[in-house]
């Protein structure tokens, strides 16, 4: 998948050009939090500043109040060092509490245009895209570049910041034993680097394990009927097994590493400070340097080394952060769908002409989905007051049709009209208000029945009712009681499928559009829901322009006409009866079809 393959180019190279105007793109996401970035980088000054202060203070009170009875300025040295601690808890809250702010906020615009370009990709994008990895990019990503904003760019920022103050105090204090901590310093940024590359690998190992995991987990968990079903349990079991062991593969050597690492900085960092005492001590015995000189070094020592263990942290999130960056910007660059390209709509596209005008237009329609054809040149007219019926093998393309007229997809050759406009011209919303459509797959929202009916449009008590009523969903006074006033769980759950399909419909009906748009669901109800659903079809029908992907032979007769799809074409069309005289495809899967009823019949 190509989605995939970005992911994985990204990772385990340096920090390079690219990476710097990728981070001035996320920086461009704080315009509007001036005052908090303003804020977090005083707030960050201020809070080095104060952690200088702490050893300097505690020098001037060995240097200066360290011997009995000299207590003048004790209580200014001494406010220095209280200063010191005091400032540095102070503005390192402020420090903390503004970049916080500042990340949440800016994380919060950047999901929300994350998730409003999502709304507005053509279907092109998710036929390729893997639903968990955009998930993936709004909830981890997103997580991932928040992370960096508020632990690891601005803190990396104090630490540079930070280091170079204690070094520049250090050299003025004293420039031998300044020499000889640099030293030490080398040998530690060397371990550090050393395992670095390593740590980053593990790393890698365990965050692809974790991705594989999820992916496995979700799919399971969405297919669990199916997985029971067809006893694929053990099958499932084992894949699982593999990823799992990976995961932990990865972090014991993660483990492993991690542990060489923490006693080893540990360690250098203890040999500095020995080696600190070691030579300030021979400096103080021949009087180069006061007591008080040595003991700050010792302070500053700890403040120093602190932020170098940190390093390869920080280092990694900002890795981690720049990947994520890079898979979200690449979904905020891709274009849009076209209906969101139409600056201006023309607003109130008219049907045009009365009764017996063409409402819809299809003229030798080529188009497939990736480099396969699947309509040849098709062309089709339902005129106003028509129902058409589509039939055809699975697969023939029938639901593609669909797909074309709703504009969730454009035509590779040829031109698709409707109300008198082609779809290349106007702006597919506008097209879209004035169907009704009801899918193949009935798709409910989570919420109640009649939240599902009125879809968004404003609740009109009578139509509702009407609505209801026509579809026979008010009342089941046999078995559950009102199927209205029930809560319909994530996918349409708690509903069956004959349920599903009447609701859908309702929601067509609700609309009470101009042009009805039928993909009836090939699934076999039982007896007393399939009279139910088709009762309620023929109700939607009546009166109104209509395309109907029928599997149905109730269907069927409900049209005024039936056009025949075969090899991407159109090849026959006529009425029921016409059809029937003439021994082609239609007259084969009606003798089919009759035939299945017939045995269904004889079993029941
Ligand atoms: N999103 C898609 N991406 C790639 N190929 C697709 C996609 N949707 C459908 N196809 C392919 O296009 C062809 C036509 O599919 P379509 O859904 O239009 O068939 P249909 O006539 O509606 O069949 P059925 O009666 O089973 O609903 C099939 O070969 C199908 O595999
Ligand atoms: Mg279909």
């Amino acid at each position: 998948m190509r989605a995939t393959v970005l992911l994985e180019e990204r990772e385990g190279r340096g920090l390079s050009r690219g990476d710097l105007s990728l981070l001035f793109r996320l920086l461009s996401f704080t315009k509007g939090q001036i005052p908090y970035l303003v804020l977090s980088l005083a707030s960050m000054g201020l809070a080095t500043l104060s952690t200088i202060l702490q050893p300097y203070g505690l020098k001037l009170i060995v240097d200066r109040n360290f011997v009995p009875g000299r207590t003048e300025g004790l209580f200014i040295n001494a406010g220095v060092f209280a200063a010191g601690v005091i400032g540095s808890m102070v503005f390192g809250y402020l420090q903390m509490v503004s970049v916080a702010a500042l990340g949440q906020r800016t994380i919060h615009e950047l999901r929300k245009e994350l998730f409003e370009k999502i709304l507005r990709l053509p279907m092109t994008f998710f036929d390729r895209t893997h639903s968990g990895w955009i998930v993936a990019r709004l909830v981890s990503d997103v997580d991932a570049v928040n992370e960096m904003i508020s632990s690891g760019i601005v803190s990396s920022i104090a630490d540079v910041f930070l280091m170079a103050s204690i070094a520049v105090v250090l050299f003025l204090l004293d420039a031998g034993l300044f020499l000889t901590l640099m030293g030490t310093l080398i040998i530690l940024i060397l371990f550090v680097f050393l395992l670095k590359g390593k740590l980053r690998a593990a790393n890698r190992e365990v965050r692809r394990a974790t991705a594989d995991l999820t992916r496995s987990l979700q799919e399971t968990v969405g297919g669990l009927e199916v997985v029971r079903a067809f006893g694929r349990e053990e099958k499932v079991l084992e894949e699982f097994r593999k990823v799992n062991a990976r995961y932990v593969e990865g972090g014991k050597r993660l483990s492993k590493i991690y542990s060489l690492y923490f006693p080893g900085v540990e360690f250098l960092s203890h040999f500095g400070l020995a080696l600190i005492i070691l030579v300030g001590g021979y400096y103080f015995r021949q009087g180069s340097v006061t007591l008080g000189t040595l003991v700050a070094f010792i302070g500053y020592l700890e403040k120093f080394f602190g932020p170098v263990r940190d390093m390869t942290d920080k280092v990694s999130v900002l890795q981690t952060a720049l990947a994520a960056a890079e898979r979200i910007f690449s979904i905020l660059d891709l274009p849009p769908s076209r209906e969101f390209s139409f600056r201006q709509e023309k607003g109130g596209i008219s049907p045009r002409g009365g009764r017996g005008e063409a409402v819809v237009e299809m003229e030798n329609v080529t188009f497939g989905y990736d480099d396969e054809e699947v309509l040849r040149g098709l062309s089709l007219k339902v005129r106003r007051g028509e129902r058409v019926a589509i039939v055809g093998l699975t697969g023939a393309g029938k639901s593609t049709i669909v797909n074309l007229l709703l504009s969730f997809y454009e035509p590779w050759e040829g031109e698709v009209r409707i109300f008198g406009h082609s779809l290349s011209e106007i702006s597919p919303r506008e097209v879209r208000e004035k169907i009704a459509f009801v899918p193949q797959e009935p798709f409910l929202f989570e919420g109640t029945v009649v939240e599902n009916v009125t879809g968004g449009l404003p609740l009109d008590e009578m139509k509702l009712e009407r609505v209801l009523a026509i579809c026979d969903i008010l009342k089941d006074a046999e078995s559950t009681g009102s199927v209205s006033s029930r809560q319909v769980g994530e996918r349409g759950l708690g509903l069956s499928a004959g349920e599903r399909q009447l609701v859908a419909i309702a929601r067509a009906l609700y609309r009470d559009p101009e042009l009805l748009i039928l993909d009836e669901s090939a699934a076999h109800l039982d007896p007393k829901s399939e009279e139910k659903v088709s009762r309620a079809v023929r109700r939607l029908l009546a009166g109104r322009t209509a395309i109907v992907i029928a599997h149905r032979l109730a269907t069927v007769s409900e049209c005024d006409r039936i056009v025949v799809i075969a090899g991407g074409k159109v090849v026959e069309e006529g009425t029921h009866d016409e059809l029937l005289r003439r021994d082609g495809l239609y007259r084969k899967l009606w003798r089919l079809q009759s035939m299945e009823e017939k045995r269904e019949e004889s079993e029941r």
